[in-house]
């Protein structure tokens, strides 16, 4: 899987991986938004609805079709943000995803990690105005 780490943290992505929490689609999303990794061609669509406010994200869900890392980080990642506060959310970085998933994460590996990160706060600032994109992607 081109990760290293303790074989807890292994299974755990496995078992994501296998079993995705929160798959599929949110009848009424605040906003959803698709992004690929351009290296594989491999997606991931998130849905998300925040409360009233607009600050506290209430529900997360995703589909998509990849690799083990990327499925298992949006599964991992939809859990995580039910509840945070949408800020939390946009001040993500890669840092947070590898701690996360709790392994080592090869370089070229990363983009995988991060893809439902990206597509979750690329969604963010389309829906806030922020951001004009089609597509995301994780080649920069
Ligand atoms: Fe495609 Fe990981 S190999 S996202």
């Amino acid at each position: 899987m081109g990760i290293g780490g303790s074989d807890l943290y292994r299974q755990q992505i496995l078992d994501h991986y296998k079993n995705p929490r929160n798959y599929g689609d949110l009848d009424e999303p605040t906003f959803s938004h698709v992004g690929e990794n351009p290296m594989c061609g491999d997606t991931i669509e998130m849905d998300v609805v925040l409360d009233d406010d607009e600050e506290t994200i209430e529900r997360v869900a995703f589909e998509g079709d990849g690799c083990a890392i990327s499925q298992a980080s949006a599964s991992m990642l939809s859990e995580q943000l039910q509840g945070m506060d949408i800020e939390e959310l946009r001040a993500m970085d890669r840092d947070d995803i590898t701690e996360m998933l709790g392994v080592d994460i090869s370089p070229m590996r990363v983009k995988c990690a991060v893809l439902a990160e990206k597509v979750a706060q690329d969604g963010a600032e389309i829906y806030f105005g922020e951001k004009d994109t089609g597509k995301t992607t994780v080649e920069e």
